[in-house]
C-alpha cells in the first residue's frame, strides 16, 4: 500500500476503525493511509489484543487479518459477534485464498479484502461497512420509535386521541388484566386487540378471535367453550372450544355486545372462575387464558335496555379503552391516508405513490362515519382506479342516513354547522341514488326546487355521476 495521497473515491463516512494484525509493517501502513481518509485509527497486534480494545471503547469497524498467531481472524469474529453485533467485520486474506474469504463471510463478515491491500479498494470497502452500520442503526431506531411511540407495527396514527389510546394499551398490555375495547366501527379495535397480545408475555402463544355476533347461540357456546361427544345432535366427536386453544395466550371476544342473554351467565361464570366446561362434560378444566373484548356498541345503554347483563358488564369494564372516532382524530387522516395508498400500492402493483393536496383536504373534511375501514376502501379503490404516481381523485362514500344500531351517527362529535352540512349532503346523495342522477326528480323528492338543488349540490362539492355511478 503507498503512501501517496489519491484522491478518496467516495464521500467519506466518519468512523473509528481497529487494525488487527501481526505484522508491524502492514500496521503501520493502514494505520498512516486510514487516519488520513479522516478516520480515528487504532492498532492491535493480535486477538486478545483486540478483544481487549473492544472491551474499553467501542469500534464501528475492526478490519483483521485472518492469518495470526493464537487466534485466527476467524476465531476473533466469531468472539466479537455476540457481544458486538454492531461492529462491522472487515477480514484480509491472503493473496489467492478465497475460500478464506468466503468462509469469513458465512462465518459473519461484513466484507473482505485480499491483501495486498490496494488503497482505493480498502476506503470503498470500509466507507460501504460504515455506511451500512449507519443505515442499520437507523432503520433500528426508527423501528422502535415507532413501535414504541405510536404504531405497534401496523398501526398508524399520531393525533393526541390516538396516542392516549396507545399509551393506555402499553400500560395494561403486560398485565394479565381483562380490557375491554369500545368504539364506533371501523376504528380498529381488532387490531388494537391484537396489538395488545403482541406486547405481553404471552406473545409466543396462540392469539384466538371469536366473532359473537356471527354464531346463532348454541353453535357459540360450543365454539367458546367447546363439547364432548354426543353433546347435542351432530356433536360425533368431541371438540375443545376456543378458550382451550387460546390457553397460554389471550382470547378476543369480539362483538361482545351481541352475545345472548343465556350465554352470557355462562361466560361470566368462565371469567370469575377461571375454568370451563364443555358443553355435555361434566367436569371443568382450567384455562390460562387473558381475554379481551371488544363492541361498538355502547354497553351501558344495552344492560339500560336488559339485553346486556349488568354483571358481565361490571366484570368487564375493569380497563376500559375507548376508541375514538375517525371525525376525533383528523389529523390522522393524511398519514393514514399515505398508508393506505403504498399499501394498495404495492400490493396491485399501481404507481400510485402520493394524493394531491386537494384529494387530502377533501379527505380530511369527510365525516367518515365507517371511520378508518371506510377511509382504507376509499383508497383501495382509489389506487386501483389511478393511472399517475399522483392520486387526485378519491370516490368518497355516501353518508349514510340509516345508521345500525349503536354505530355513530353521522356529524357525531361534529359542530352542528359541519353537522347539518353533512346530513343534507346524505339526502341529496341518497335522492339522487334514488332517480338515477336525474336532478330534477330528486330536486321534487326533496321537496325543493331544481336550482335549489343545483346550489346546495355546488356548495357541497358533490360529484353527481361518482355519488350514482359507484
Ligand atoms: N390505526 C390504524 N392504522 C392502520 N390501519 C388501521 C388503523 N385502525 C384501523 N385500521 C384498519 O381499518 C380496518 C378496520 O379496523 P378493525 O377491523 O380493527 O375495526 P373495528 O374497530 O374492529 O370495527 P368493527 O367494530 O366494525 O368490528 C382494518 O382493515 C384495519 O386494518
Ligand atoms: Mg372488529
Amino acid at each position: 500500500m503507498s503512501d501517496a495521497p489519491v484522491p478518496s473515491p467516495v464521500p467519506l463516512e466518519t468512523g473509528r476503525i481497529l487494525v488487527v494484525d501481526d505484522d508491524r509493517a502492514v500496521r503501520h501502513s493502514l494505520q498512516i493511509n486510514l487516519r488520513k481518509a479522516g478516520w480515528e485509527v487504532a492498532v492491535a497486534t493480535d486477538g486478545e489484543q483486540a478483544l481487549q480494545a473492544l472491551r474499553e471503547e467501542p469500534y464501528d469497524i475492526v478490519l483483521t487479518d485472518v492469518m495470526m498467531p493464537n487466534m485466527t481472524g476467524m476465531e476473533l469474529l466469531g468472539r466479537m459477534r455476540a457481544r458486538w453485533p454492531e461492529t462491522r467485520v472487515v477480514v484480509m486474506t491472503g493473496h489467492g485464498s478465497v475460500p478464506d474469504a468466503v468462509a469469513a463471510l458465512k462465518a459473519g463478515a461484513d466484507d473482505y479484502i485480499i491483501k495486498p491491500v490496494s488503497k482505493d479498494e480498502l476506503l470503498v470497502i470500509l466507507t460501504k461497512a460504515l455506511r451500512e452500520k449507519a443505515l442499520r442503526a437507523e432503520v433500528v431506531m426508527l423501528r422502535a420509535e415507532l413501535d414504541q411511540r405510536y404504531g405497534f407495527e401496523h398501526l398508524v396514527g399520531v393525533s393526541p386521541a390516538i396516542r392516549e389510546v396507545y399509551e393506555q394499551i402499553a400500560a395494561v398490555a403486560e398485565s394479565d388484566a381483562l380490557v375491554l375495547l369500545t368504539g364506533p366501527t371501523g376504528t380498529g379495535k381488532e387490531l388494537l386487540a391484537h396489538a395488545i397480545h403482541r406486547r405481553s408475555h404471552r406473545r409466543q402463544a396462540a392469539y384466538v378471535r371469536v366473532n359473537c355476533g356471527a354464531l346463532p347461540e348454541g353453535l357459540l357456546e360450543s365454539e367458546l367453550f367447546g363439547h364432548e361427544k354426543g353433546a347435542f345432535t351432530g356433536a360425533v366427536r368431541q371438540h375443545p372450544g376456543r378458550f382451550e386453544q387460546a390457553e397460554g395466550g389471550t382470547i378476543l371476544l369480539d362483538e361482545i355486545g351481541e352475545i345472548p342473554l343465556s350465554t352470557q351467565v355462562k361466560l361470566l361464570r368462565v371469567l370469575e372462575s377461571g375454568e370451563i366446561q364443555r358443553l355435555g362434560g361434566t367436569s371443568t378444566r382450567r384455562v390460562d387464558v387473558r381475554v379481551v373484548a371488544a363492541t361498538n356498541r355502547d354497553l351501558r345503554a344495552e344492560v339500560k335496555a336488559g339485553r346486556f347483563r349488568q354483571d358481565l358488564f361490571y366484570r368487564l369494564n375493569v380497563f376500559h379503552i375507548a376508541v375514538p372516532s375517525l371525525a376525533e382524530r383528523r389529523d390522522d387522516i393524511p398519514l393514514l391516508a399515505q398508508h393506505f395508498v403504498r399499501q394498495f400500492a404495492e400490493r396491485y402493483g399501481r404507481p400510485a405513490r402520493r394524493l394531491s393536496s386537494e384529494t387530502l383536504r377533501q379527505l380530511v373534511a369527510h365525516p367518515w362515519p365507517g371511520n378508518v375501514r371506510e377511509l382504507e376502501h376509499a383508497l383501495e379503490r382509489a389506487v386501483l382506479l389511478s393511472r399517475g404516481e399522483e392520486i387526485d381523485r378519491v370516490q368518497l362514500p355516501p353518508v349514510e342516513r340509516d345508521e345500525a344500531p349503536g354505530e355513530v351517527a353521522p356529524g357525531e362529535g361534529m359542530p352542528l354547522p359541519e353537522a347539518l352540512l353533512e346530513a343534507e349532503r346524505a339526502m341529496i346523495v341518497e335522492a339522487l341514488r334514488a332517480e338515477q342522477g336525474v336532478q330534477a326528480r330528486a330536486a321534487r323528492r326533496l321537496g325543493i326546487s331544481r336550482s335549489n338543488l343545483n346550489y346546495r349540490i355546488g356548495r357541497l362539492g358533490i360529484a353527481v355521476k361518482d355519488v350514482v355511478y359507484e
